[in-house]
C-alpha cells in the first residue's frame, strides 16, 4: 500500500537513532537496562539522551538530580509542544528541564504529572499518539545526539503508543518464567496495531533481553527455550542473571561501567556487546 511516510531509514540517516525499552510487565528490567546502556554508548563516546516516560521517574532517580519541588519535567515539555493546549499551560522550553551529565549522558526526566498525560490532551484534535514524535522533531534532538533512549512504563496506553510511534526500535527485557509471555505478547499486539493504523512507521524489534535468568532452577532453561520458540525470529540478547553488582551499582546512582573491580567486568562486556547489536541493527 503507498505509504505517505518516510520510513525510519530515511528519515533518520546520518541522525541519532531512537530506541525504548519496552514490556507492560513491571519489574523486568527495563530502567536497568536502559541505564547502563546509556552508559555503554557513553563509554564509547557517544552523545546520549535519556527520555523518561515513566510517571515512576525511576530512570530519573538514577542520575543525581539535586531535589526540586518546582521542577519541570517530559509532561510540561510534551504539553507545550501541542498548539491547541500551550496557551493554557505555563511556558516550558526543554532548557528549563534537561539534565547535563559530565559522563556525556543528558537526562529528559519524568514526574508524577506524567500520569496525568493521556487526560490532558484527551480532547486535543492533532493526532495524539505522535506527541512524543513531533517533540523529538520540533527540537531537533536527533541532529543533537547520537542515541535517544527512552525508557517505557509498566502500562499499555497512550504513553506506549507515543513511545512506540516515536522510536526507530525496541527492546524488550524480560524475566523468562511462564508468567512473561502474555506480557511480551500484548505490547507487540500494540506494535502491530499501529502498523495497521498507517499513521506512522512501526518500530524495529531490536530484540529480547531474558533478565534475571535464575541458572539454577531447570524449569528457567525449559522456559525460556519454549518462549524462544514462540517470539519467532527476532534477536535473542545473552541473559543476565540475578546480579546483586547491580543492586550494589543502582543504589549509588552508578552503571557497571563506573566500576574498576572484576566482578563488573562481565557485565561491562555483556552491555558493550548489546550496545553494539543494537546499533548495528539501527543502522541496517
Ligand atoms: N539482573 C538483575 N539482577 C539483580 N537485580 C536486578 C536485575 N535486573 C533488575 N534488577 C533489579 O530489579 C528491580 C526492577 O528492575 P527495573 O526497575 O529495572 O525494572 P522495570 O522493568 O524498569 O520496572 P518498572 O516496570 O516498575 O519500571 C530493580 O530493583 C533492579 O535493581
Ligand atoms: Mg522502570
Amino acid at each position: 500500500m503507498f505509504s505517505f511516510f518516510k520510513s525510519h531509514q530515511e528519515e533518520s540517516l546520518n541522525s541519532g537513532r531512537v530506541m525504548a525499552l519496552m514490556n507492560q510487565k513491571g519489574g523486568v528490567g527495563k530502567t536497568t537496562m536502559a541505564f547502563n546502556l546509556a552508559h555503554a554508548y557513553a563509554h564509547e563516546g557517544k552523545k546520549v539522551l535519556c527520555i523518561d516516560m515513566d510517571p515512576q521517574a525511576n530512570f530519573s532517580s538514577l542520575f543525581q538530580i539535586p531535589k526540586s519541588d518546582d521542577r519541570k519535567n517530559i509532561h510540561h515539555l510534551l504539553i507545550n509542544s501541542i498548539k491547541e493546549l500551550k496557551a493554557l499551560h505555563t511556558p516550558t522550553f526543554i532548557n528549563d528541564v534537561l539534565i547535563k551529565s559530565s559522563e556525556g549522558i543528558d537526562l529528559i526526566p519524568s514526574g508524577q504529572e506524567l500520569s496525568g498525560f493521556e487526560l490532558t490532551v484527551a480532547g486535543i484534535n492533532a493526532p495524539r499518539q505522535l506527541i512524543l514524535k513531533k517533540f523529538i522533531e520540533k527540537y531537533e534532538l536527533r541532529s543533537q545526539y547520537d542515541v535517544i533512549i527512552i525508557d517505557g512504563p509498566p502500562t499499555l496506553g497512550l504513553l506506549v503508543v507515543n513511545i512506540l510511534c516515536a522510536a526507530d526500535g525496541v527492546l524488550y527485557p524480560f524475566v523468562p518464567d511462564r508468567f512473561s509471555e502474555q506480557g511480551l505478547k500484548n505490547i507487540l499486539q500494540v506494535v502491530s496495531d499501529i502498523e495497521e493504523m498507517e499513521i506512522t512507521s512501526t518500530p524495529k524489534n531490536l530484540g529480547y533481553i531474558p533478565n534475571l535468568f535464575d541458572t539454577r532452577r531447570k524449569q528457567a532453561a525449559t522456559d525460556l527455550e519454549q518462549i524462544k520458540v514462540t517470539l519467532g525470529e527476532a534477536t535473542m540478547h545473552e541473559a543476565f542473571t540475578n546480579k546483586v553488582q547491580f543492586g550494589k551499582s543502582l543504589a549509588q546512582g552508578k552503571s557497571v561501567f563506573q566500576y574498576k573491580s572484576s566482578e563488573y567486568k562481565d557485565l561491562q562486556r555483556q552491555f558493550v556487546a548489546m550496545a553494539q547489536a543494537v546499533q548495528q541493527e539501527l543502522n541496517s
